[in-house]
Parts: structure tokens; C-alpha cells; sequence
């Protein structure tokens, strides 16, 4: 993305991140605002996780050549601009018509890494259209119906994405007051089940049902929650099936656990194969009182020395 401004322009958005924070609650629909900004509980984990941002201070050092400054980075052998990624966010719809597409087109201009959610709200082939020769990630929300695992991890796959990251955190959605309050459920309402209505395995699913997606979105979206969310957590065992087969499917690429937060897991996730994980408790919307993602981070890595493997990733 590229931007210019003249000496007698005036910068209209602003770069503090309290007022962009105030500029989205005008500018997006009440459930947009609610979606985004709701956290589980009363949010202890949330403030959790900012706090141990303010608690870890930096210690500048002085005299050091800063004039050539790199920034650059490597993750799984893609070369990135700097050590950041989009992390994966879904039903983009409720923000923007164009969900996700305009993301994915920015992550790419500023070649850092996108991850699309399994509850995106444009099809996996069109954002990867959109990503273009960025570099994508997959991440799955792994449904109750291994057929339908198949077929969105090989539609990811001959998309372009590199790497499929599990997230671990939300068989359930966490107990968020003003999305409960509101039924701010975006599935029920005909938007987020996107990357299911353009599958073949769902297709067929809806079809068996008798649930025309044109005339009942809201049914083909609550289906689509049934079949992947609902409340029915997989366990570990079911993780090296899933690592084979997206191997297999993929031709070998990178596989990671996402919502990891304790150094066990952690040791878990290399036991069975991981390429790498994300340490992440869902920005606190998903177990109110978990630790801060940082504080866990920290304890990982430390745990993690006398253990790990040099490629092993431990946060992107
Ligand atoms: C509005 C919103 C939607 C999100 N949707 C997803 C999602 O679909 N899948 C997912 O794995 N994480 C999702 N996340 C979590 C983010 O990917 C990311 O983990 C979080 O914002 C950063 O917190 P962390 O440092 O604890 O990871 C969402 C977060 C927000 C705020």
C-alpha cells in the first residue's frame, strides 16, 4: 500500500489508537461494533493481556547504527517484511461488504502473512484471488465430519495457502454479554458460513437436509455452526489424523496448533507433530480469567529451550 502527502495536507485519520477505536464504534453496524469489541466474561483476561504489554518495558539502547534498518523476516521460508501477520478473524462481512477480500489484498501489498478463518464470509478460492502472491495461511475450525475436514483443507491447499493452523480455543463461542444480549449471532443471520456454502462436502450436506441456501440462509448458517462449533471439542488424539492428512493434501506444508497456553501443551503440540504454534488465548473472548497470551508466551519460550526443535515456531 502505498501513500503520499504533501506538505500543506492534512493526515484525516488518526494514527491513536483510542480515537480509530472510537471512529469504528460510529462507523460500523451495532452487531459489527458488538462482534469485535465483545469479550468473555467481564473481560479480566482482556485487560490481562494489556496489562502485560504495559508490565514488559523496553530498554532502549543508545549509539547503535539505526540508519539501514531491516525489518524483514522468515517464517515456514516465506520471506515477510517484518515479523508480523494477520491473524485470522472472521465473518469480515459485518465490517464491510467486501469482507475479507480487501484484507487479503493489503496483507499482500504489505507482504505480511494472512491467515482466512474457517468462519470467513468470502469463499477460500476468491481471497486467495484476492491475496494474489501473498503469502496465506489456512486456518480451520475442525468440524464433527472428517469429509468435510477433506474438502476444505484440499480447496485451501490448491488455493495457495501454506500452512494450516488449528485453533484449539473455541469449540464454543465464549460468553460474551452484548452479543448475548443482542443475539448478535452473524451465522443465524445469513453471514459467515460462506466458506461452507461454496463446499462441495457442505453442499451436500444442506441438500440431504431439504436447506436451500437461497431461500434459508438462516437455517444453511445455523447448520453450518452445528457441523463445525457446537459445543463438541476435539481432543489430541484426533491430531495426528489431521496432521497426516492435511500432509498428504498439501504436499508436506507446515501444520500449527493456535490457542496454546501453557508450556505442557506446548511440549504436547512437538510430541505430536507440530511445525509450530500460536500462543493466543483469542484476545480474552473466549476463557475469562486465562492468563495474559505475553505472560504465557514468556513462560513457552523459557520451558521450551531444553526442548525444542530449530525450525519450531512459537508465535507469528
Ligand atoms: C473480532 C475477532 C474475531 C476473531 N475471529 C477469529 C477466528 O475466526 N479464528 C481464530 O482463530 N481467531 C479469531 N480471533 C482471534 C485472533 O485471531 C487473535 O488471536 C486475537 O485477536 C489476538 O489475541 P492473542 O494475542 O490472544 O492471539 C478473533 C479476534 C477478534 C477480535
Amino acid at each position: 500500500m502505498q501513500s503520499s502527502c504533501r506538505a500543506d495536507q492534512i493526515l484525516r485519520q488518526t494514527t491513536d489508537p483510542d480515537k480509530l477505536e472510537e471512529r469504528a464504534k460510529e462507523k460500523l453496524s451495532e452487531g459489527g461494533w458488538y462482534y469485535a469489541s465483545s469479550n468473555a466474561g467481564y473481560s479480566t483476561t482482556h485487560l490481562a493481556n494489556r496489562q502485560a504489554f504495559y508490565r514488559h518495558r523496553i530498554i532502549p539502547r543508545m549509539l547503535v547504527d539505526t540508519n539501514k534498518r531491516d525489518t524483514a523476516h522468515e517464517i515456514w521460508g516465506h520471506k515477510t517484511s517484518a515479523p508480523i501477520g494477520f491473524s485470522p478473524v472472521g465473518i469480515n462481512k459485518i465490517y464491510h461488504p467486501d469482507g475479507e477480500l480487501p484484507v487479503a489484498q493489503v496483507a499482500k501489498e504489505l507482504n505480511l502473512p494472512y491467515c482466512l478463518s474457517t468462519a470467513g464470509s468470502q469463499s477460500i478460492e476468491d481471497v486467495a484471488a484476492a491475496n494474489g502472491e501473498g503469502t496465506r495461511f489456512f486456518q480451520l475450525y475442525m468440524p464433527h465430519d472428517d469429509e468435510l475436514t477433506v474438502s476444505l483443507l484440499t480447496r485451501a491447499a490448491k488455493s495457495g495457502f501454506s500452512a494450516c493452523i488449528l485453533t484449539t480455543d473455541t469449540w464454543q463461542l465464549g460468553w460474551r454479554h452484548d452479543d448475548v444480549a443482542n443475539s448478535n449471532y452473524a451465522f443465524y443471520h445469513g453471514i459467515g458460513a460462506d466458506l461452507g456454502l461454496t463446499d462441495p462436502v457442505f453442499q451436500k450436506r444442506l441438500a440431504a437436509d431439504g436447506i436451500d441456501p437461497k431461500t434459508m440462509p438462516n437455517e444453511a448458517g445455523a447448520k453450518w455452526i452445528d457441523n463445525v462449533w457446537h459445543g463438541r471439542a476435539h481432543d489430541w488424539k484426533k491430531i495426528p489424523w489431521l496432521i497426516k492428512t492435511w500432509k498428504e493434501i498439501s504436499g508436506g506444508k507446515p501444520f500449527a496448533i493456535k490457542g496454546i497456553q501453557s508450556v505442557a501443551d506446548a511440549k504436547k503440540a512437538v510430541e505430536v507433530g507440530c511445525d509450530g504454534i500460536v500462543v493466543s488465548n483469542h484476545a480474552g473472548r473466549q476463557v475469562d480469567g486465562a492468563v495474559a497470551s505475553l505472560d504465557a508466551l514468556e513462560k513457552i519460550v523459557d520451558g521450551m529451550l531444553l526442548f525444542t526443535f530449530p525450525s519450531f515456531t512459537t508465535a507469528y
